[in-house]
């Protein structure tokens, strides 16, 4: 299979390919003043156009989003950017930001310009040092050039970009969630709506929007919304709600690969496809018994769903919650699905925010049952009694205010109807694979 040529990654490991001359030399905020040769509006239509969705996990489609913000508002209106990435498994927005900072910061220009804002705070996991240090640095040559400030690219538009570093949670990326840190508060997922666009950061008119979005808007300025629009998949005509999934996307592939890492392939490619022609396949000639597709709050694929297409429209074909983050994760049959479903329940249940009791209390209580499950003195109903949980936390049965709880459920939704047998084998042999280390961490 001949691979495409890489845009978004189009510049990752070249020599110093985080400054902002090198980046100048590439073409480099061209896009940006083409951008200003246009009108605000002109720019959204072009972002439209592309069918660009947001890469943060929703899939919401960007340009519409920003159609959202009230007309002809006298401001401030902001640009919040989630870097906060904590999903496990997920990567690409670190590489972006510390390999081709410059990149982003041109689809914030790019993308204020469009929406009116002159200010922009980039909420950055706090986690990520080296991302910290390459884009204080790129901001810094962006005001000393003229790029960011009071008057960019001499054209009198006026933007302030403020890096934030973020409080070290999983809840900090929910964008309700982000907005209510970068005030300063704890991370507590506000009731919608109002919704960000309306009522969002210091209770005005807000866009959150993700690190790679931000890329693909910079690379639909500066190559066309056509362009865009011509790689991916277009929607399924047998899901009405389907926009279609365009434009390259990175998919962060990891686990039990030859080759792990970050790929940047046009959107659609399946699980297969990715593993053995970008990830080298399994090591040790083992079998794959799971894949995420997503992140793992986007549940599992069987070794039978392996050929489900990695779009916004695929995994969810297959019982998935969607495409997520596109984060990659590679199981094979080395590993038990009893453990994998236990740190799942438990990484969930660490990072639940505490405000709804189902979200709270559910996410405890799947962790205390799977705890119970792997110690060797589970028993069969408690296969039922975790669907059960499972199927009552999360926005989508309508229970709690954000989609931890969602993305908590998945994983035990899908791993207990699609490895059933395995989790019975399991209850039934009575033996524990908690290793004596482990008893000491879990409680
Ligand atoms: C629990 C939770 C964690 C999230 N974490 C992130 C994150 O780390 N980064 C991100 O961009 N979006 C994250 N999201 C999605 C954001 O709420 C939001 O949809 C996204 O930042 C919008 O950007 P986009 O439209 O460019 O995708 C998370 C959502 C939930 C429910
Ligand atoms: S669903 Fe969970 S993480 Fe989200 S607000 Fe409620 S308790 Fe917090």
């Amino acid at each position: 299979m001949s691979r495409p040529e890489p845009v978004l990654l189009a510049r990752i490991n070249t020599p110093d390919s985080a400054s902002l001359e090198t980046y100048r030399r590439d073409g480099g905020y061209e896009a940006l003043r083409k951008a200003l040769s246009m009108a605000p509006e002109e720019v959204i239509n072009e972002v439209k156009d592309s069918g660009l969705r947001g890469r943060g996990g929703a899939g919401f489609p960007t340009g519409l989003k920003w159609t959202f913000l009230p007309k002809g508002h006298p401001g401030p209106i902001y640009l919040a950017i989630n870097a906060d990435e904590s999903e496990p498994g997920t990567f690409n927005n670190r590489i972006l930001m510390e390999q081709d900072p410059h990149q982003i910061i041109e689809g914030i220009a790019i993308s204020c310009y469009a929406i009116k804002s002159n200010c922009s705070y980039l909420y950055l996991r706090y986690e990520y040092g080296k991302s910290y240090r390459a884009l204080e640095k790129a901001i810094q040559e962006c005001y000393a050039a003229g790029i960011l400030g009071d008057n960019v690219l001499g054209t009198g538009f006026k933007l302030d970009v403020v890096l934030h570093r973020g409080a070290a949670a999983y809840i900090c990326g929910e964008e309700t969630g982000l907005i209510e840190s970068l005030e300063g508060k704890r991370a507590w997922p506000r009731i919608k709506p109002p919704f960000p666009a309306i009522e969002g950061l210091f209770r005005k008119p807000t866009i959150v929007n993700n690190i790679e979005t931000m890329a693909c808007v910079k690379q639909i300025l500066q190559r066309g919304a056509a362009w865009f629009k011509s790689v991916g998949v277009p929607p399924d005509p047998n899901n009405p709600r389907d926009a279609g999934s365009f434009g390259p996307k990175l998919y962060c592939l990891s686990g039990h690969v030859n080759k792990p890492g970050c790929y940047e392939v046009p959107l659609g490619i399946t699980a297969r496809e990715l593993i053995e022609e970008y990830g080298g396949g399994v090591p040790n000639g083992r079998q794959i018994k799971a894949v995420v597709p997503g992140g793992i709050s986007m549940g599992f694929l069987s070794a039978s769903e392996l050929d489900t297409p990695l779009d916004f429209n695929g995994p969810g074909k297959v019982g998935c919650l969607g495409l997520g983050t596109a984060a990659v994760v590679v199981i094979d049959d080395s590993a038990s699905m009893v453990d994998v479903l236990y740190n799942c329940c438990r990484f969930f249940s660490h990072e639940s925010c505490g405000q709804c009791t189902p979200c709270r209390e559910g996410t405890a209580w799947m962790t205390k049952i799977m705890y119970r499950i792997r110690s060797g003195q589970g028993e069969l109903r408690d296969l039922d009694l975790l669907m059960e949980v499972a199927s009552s936390i999360g926005i989508i049965p309508g229970t709690t205010i954000c989609g931890l709880s969602d993305g908590a459920a998945w994983p035990v939704k899908n791993a207990i109807k699609k490895f059933r047998g395995e989790f019975e084998d399991y209850i039934k042999a009575g033996k524990s694979s908690i290793k004596p280390a482990e008893l000491v961490a879990a409680h």
